[in-house]
């Protein structure tokens, strides 16, 4: 059966270790694996404007031996209505996967549901799951237990929009990592309570605690991993809200950051708005894994394409 990638729980916790196993293997050697040699294609495509996920997808799977085909989804047929059905039915005959960045988890799930490839979501309003393979990369390299590498245990908060895409992945992929996850955020900007009982389903697999705390500095008090996202996600930029001055107590700072363990990392899934969510001091401090956290996309999403295609 083709295996998707659509949210961080579609991986069970052992498939999750799996796919960290290879990134690491993948990181210390990229050109060891060449599942895509041929070049098989892969497609890749955007409805949102990207910078990593475009890059990270492009080199890795030229990496693996394939050809990306990355392109403007609205440049397609898909911009002209062409259903997504159809859609899923012809690049199924062409490539073997499909990356799509969008707005709609129901349109990547109805794309998936037609296709024949391993379908990955590259960020939707509601999840960025290939995001949060690289944060569990990177915090299993940073604060990962001697030898294995496991990231069981450990304790992470995320601050600021605790309803958005970011907020809602890490909720479900830290409760599948068993990592005790806590998201914190102003009034009106708090997780949907779906996604919080999704993730304590998940959480009771691997003993995690999956918490929602309204007070930042207890939220972050003595935690392992800091972790903080853009106030305006895209898509949100003309929704009405302030999403400004409410959002300022949750700010990622010097300040904050003391309450957590002495030597906890900081990471920020990028771009980062400077001065909003984050302030300079913290992003380019001696904390911030920020920027091996983004190199490992290319990793771990190499590591997940593997692991998909050898499942069918
Ligand atoms: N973090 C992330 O997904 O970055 P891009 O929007 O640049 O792809
Ligand atoms: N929450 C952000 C993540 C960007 C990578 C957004 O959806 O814009």
């Amino acid at each position: 059966m083709t295996r998707h990638f659509l949210r961080d729980d579609d991986l069970s916790p052992a498939e999750l270790r799996e796919v960290l196993a290879l990134a690491a293997e993948l990181k210390a050697a990229p050109f060891s694996r060449r599942p895509l040699e041929g070049p098989k294609g892969v497609g890749v495509l955007f409805d949102k404007n990207s910078t990593r996920t475009r890059f990270s997808f492009d080199v890795g799977i030229a990496q693996l031996g394939g050809h990306p085909v990355v392109v403007d989804s609205k440049s397609t047929q898909m911009g002209r209505d062409e259903s997504l059905a159809d859609t899923a039915r012809v690049l199924s005959r062409f490539v073997d996967a499909i990356v799509w960045r969008t707005y709609s988890q129901a349109g990547l799930e109805e794309l998936a549901q037609h296709s024949t490839v391993p379908v990955i979501n590259a960020l939707s309003d509601d999840f960025h799951p290939c995001q949060i393979l690289a944060d569990l990369q990177t915090i299993a390299e940073r604060k990962g237990a001697e030898g294995t590498g496991s990231v069981a245990g450990l304790k992470l908060t995320y601050l600021g929009d605790a309803a958005n895409n970011m907020a809602n992945s890490y909720m479900l992929g830290c409760a599948n990592a068993g990592i005790d996850v806590t998201v914190s955020g102003p009034e009106g900007f708090r997780p949907d309570p779906r996604f919080v009982q999704a993730a304590r389903e998940r959480a009771t697999q691997t003993g995690a605690e999956v918490s929602v705390i309204d007070d930042p500095v207890l939220a972050v008090a003595g935690v392992d991993v800091v972790v903080t996202d853009t106030w305006v996600s895209m898509g949100q930029e003309d929704d009405g809200l302030d999403r400004t001055a409410p959002f300022r107590p949750y700010q990622v700072n010097a300040e904050l950051l003391a309450h957590a363990d002495p030597d906890a990392i900081v990471l920020h899934c990028l771009p980062a708005h400077r001065g909003d969510e984050i302030t300079d001091d913290v992003i380019d401090g001696p904390q911030s894994a920020v920027f091996d956290e983004a190199e490992n996309r290319l990793h771990a999403q190499k590591a997940l394409l593997t692991w998909l295609l050898e499942q069918s």
